[in-house]
């Protein structure tokens, strides 16, 4: 089978498993990161098919709304791989990427690494921030019934993996436990720059809502 059809099955695929997924991991931030990955891949010396399969197969089926099992998502993405007689290469290759992606496989530093890896990575975390990160982070919040803010609750900056999992901390905390440390985990060139850029932007974001939430005439 030619690249473009493995790629337009894949699509679907991933359309039709998502299509009642929660707005932070629909197929909008499917197809966002696929974008990425394609505009990051271009100056990359890397397997175009392998990225872009990742990519699309990323977030097939999150642990986190599966109990905590990490296996389900390389599973899943390599159960189906199999249905439409990728190679077996490409499968496994796959599936590391899936497995070694997320932010808290990050923290595992003797893990699995290849340029298509550090690619769709990039790609994941260049829509985690910048305006787009901003709408995610308080659509997961509202989905989670989480205040937006709340003085009285600090930022925890060294939560372990199981309070992160657990934690039921109002969203504006979210920037200072993980979305404003995303930029400098960034691997690629193109993907430090743009990450540099959305960096700014919420930086931006929050000194303006800090403004507002401050008006110094009610005091
Ligand atoms: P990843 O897909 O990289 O594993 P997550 O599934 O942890 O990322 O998060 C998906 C989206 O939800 C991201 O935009 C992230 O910022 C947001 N999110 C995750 N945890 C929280 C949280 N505790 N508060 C607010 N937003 C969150
Ligand atoms: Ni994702």
């Amino acid at each position: 089978m030619n690249n473009d059809i493995i790629i337009n099955k894949t699509v679907s695929f991933v359309k039709d498993t998502l299509k009642n997924a929660e707005s932070g991991h629909d197929w909008w931030h499917i197809n966002r990161v696929w974008t990425n990955a394609r505009h990051i891949a271009a100056a990359e010396d890397c397997n175009l098919l392998v990225v872009e399969l990742a990519a699309l197969l990323h977030d097939i089926a999150d642990s986190k709304f599966h109990n905590g099992d990490e296996e389900i998502g390389p599973q899943t993405a390599g159960n189906f791989l199999k249905t439409i007689d990728a190679d077996a290469q490409t499968i496994e290759h796959v599936q590391q990427i899936i497995r070694y992606m997320s932010f808290k496989a990050s923290f595992n530093k003797s893990g699995f690494h290849s340029p298509e890896l550090a690619i769709v990575q990039d790609a994941d975390r260049l829509d985690a921030i910048g305006a787009i990160g901003i709408a995610r982070a308080f659509a997961y919040g509202g989905h989670k019934n989480r205040e937006i803010y709340n003085p009285e609750i600090e930022p925890n900056l060294n939560m372990s993996k199981e309070e992160y999992k657990s934690s039921t901390a109002p969203t504006i905390n979210h920037f200072y436990e993980k979305l404003l440390l995303l930029k400098d985990k960034m691997n690629t060139a193109e993907g430090k720059r743009l990450a540099m850029e959305r960096h700014e932007f919420m930086e931006q974001f929050l000194k303006q809502f800090y403004s507002e939430i401050s008006l110094p005439s009610l005091f």
